[in-house]
């Protein structure tokens, strides 16, 4: 991408002046055999942004993101993402009508504020002996076995916590991960055949919500749900969308555990000297190992938003009402800010404090104090509990440029 010099007020100093959206590199199909990494580092090298026949702007600088938020210009995509996909009823449009992740301002707030603590790095640090106690159960009990990772090992861990946050029955957890995993696939853009199915979970997942916060109502205990209804008393929130904020919870939390875990022990696997130094002090690198595991290649693609205002981002020039994508894929290699972004290294120290892939701005993941701790717990069990897993294949390659990605069956030998 080529930009235009004009001078700027007074000094002499020339500011290059923003790039048009119609001079922008725009997005071609992708030759055989790429992988969405391979992508976004060919656009990348054509400059800080590129546009898709739908008119979207993806940024692909770590920076970006965190001006990409900026309440000031941009707000989150809501309802509309659903609209896209020609969505104008049923259990997922309501979800994404209620929930705090498609809000914004002061309606985001309200149904943020009463979950923001319960969160909270302390609280989630608390559960660390849990964890590891569920994921010890969980490898004994498959040792030896080939398994599927995703369906057999994370994604139950991940359910598991959920579970215990929300104070389930022991019985209920089996129907409660099969319905969680069938509603997350209404969160990306998917088929008309996938979305009926998801419609069908997300009313489940929601009518549980509602009859886990009957069940409070009648009879509190010192736990999470009986602190959120002593919250959300009296607040601006109807009973569809109380309900909701804990379905989001549950959402948030599952498949992108799940996908993170399952990568990120894959790559390790493939890496025999990682896999043996993680063995060898899994206290002293779980934390740099679960940061790397997130990062390398992101359950999370892109972080969309709308120009609410004409503004300037990443030299290119954005009216109003056009939609963006900040590529998380972009941001976790760009190379402004890790070194050598390309290559997978448990003991990087060059990890951001924010980690891009929680998000940034007034949306930035409200669950990634639970996230880090069951990865970084796992990952050190792991290294304890299966000394002598392997990698059944080459590592899953994640797939999508934006929401939440897909992980394909990651088969590993415990
Ligand atoms: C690997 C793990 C995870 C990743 C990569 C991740 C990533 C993200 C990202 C990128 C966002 C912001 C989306 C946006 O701005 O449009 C987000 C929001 C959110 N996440 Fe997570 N997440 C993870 C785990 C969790 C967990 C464990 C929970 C809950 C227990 C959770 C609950 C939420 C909720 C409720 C929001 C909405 C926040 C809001 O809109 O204010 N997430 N997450």
């Amino acid at each position: 991408m080529t930009q235009a010099t004009a001078p700027t007020s007074g000094e002499g100093v020339e500011r290059p002046s923003p790039v048009a959206i119609r001079d922008l590199p725009r997005f071609e199909k992708r030759p055989e055999g790429w992988s969405d990494h391979d992508f976004i580092a060919h656009w990348r090298a054509q400059g800080p942004a590129a546009v898709d026949r739908f008119g979207i702007v993806t940024l692909f600088g770590h920076d970006d993101l965190w001006r990409a938020v900026d309440p000031r210009f941009t707000r989150q995509v809501g309802i509309e993402a659903m609209q896209m996909q020609g969505r104008t009823e049923g259990a997922v449009y309501d979800f994404f009508d209620r929930s705090l992740l498609f809000a914004n301002d002061a309606r985001h707030r309200a149904r943020r504020g009463p979950l923001a603590r319960a969160f909270a790095h302390p609280l989630m640090n608390a559960l660390r002996g849990e964890i590891a106690g569920q994921m010890r159960d969980l490898v004994r009990g498959l040792k030896g076995r080939e398994v599927d990772f995703g369906a057999e090992v994370s994604g139950q861990l991940a359910a598991r916590m959920i579970a215990s946050v929300l104070g389930l029955p022991e019985a209920d957890i089996p129907h409660f991960t099969q319905v969680v995993y069938g509603a997350s696939r209404g969160l990306s853009f998917r088929s008309k055949e996938v979305l009926d199915e998801a419609d069908v979970d997300m009313a489940e997942l929601v009518a549980y919500a509602a009859r886990l916060l009957d069940d409070r109502c009648a009879r509190p205990r010192e736990d999470f749900l009986t602190e959120f209804l002593a919250k959300v008393e009296g607040a601006d929130l109807s009973e569809d969308e109380i309900r909701t904020q804990v379905a989001t919870v549950v959402l948030g939390g599952a498949d992108t555990t799940r996908m993170a875990l399952a990568s990120g022990f894959a790559q390790i696997l493939s890496r025999p000297a990682q896999w043996a130094a993680l063995k060898a002090d899994p206290e002293g690198l779980k934390v740099s190992a679960a940061a790397e595991c997130l990062r390398f290649d992101p359950v999370v693609g892109s972080i969309p938003r709308l120009a609410i205002e004409d503004f300037e981002i990443a030299g290119v020039a954005i009216p109003r009402g056009t939609y963006m994508a900040a590529s998380l894929l972009g941001a976790l290699r760009d190379p402004a800010v890790y070194a050598r972004p390309e290559v997978f290294d448990i003991a990087r120290d060059d990890h951001p404090k924010l980690h891009p892939v929680f998000g940034a701005g007034a949306h930035r993941c409200l669950g990634e104090a639970l996230a880090r701790a069951e990865l970084e717990e796992a990952l050190a069990v792991l290294a304890q509990e299966a000394p002598d897993a392997e990698l059944v294949g080459a590592p899953p390659v994640l797939r999508g440029l934006g929401g939440t990605r897909g992980l394909p069956e990651t088969r590993i030998r415990l």
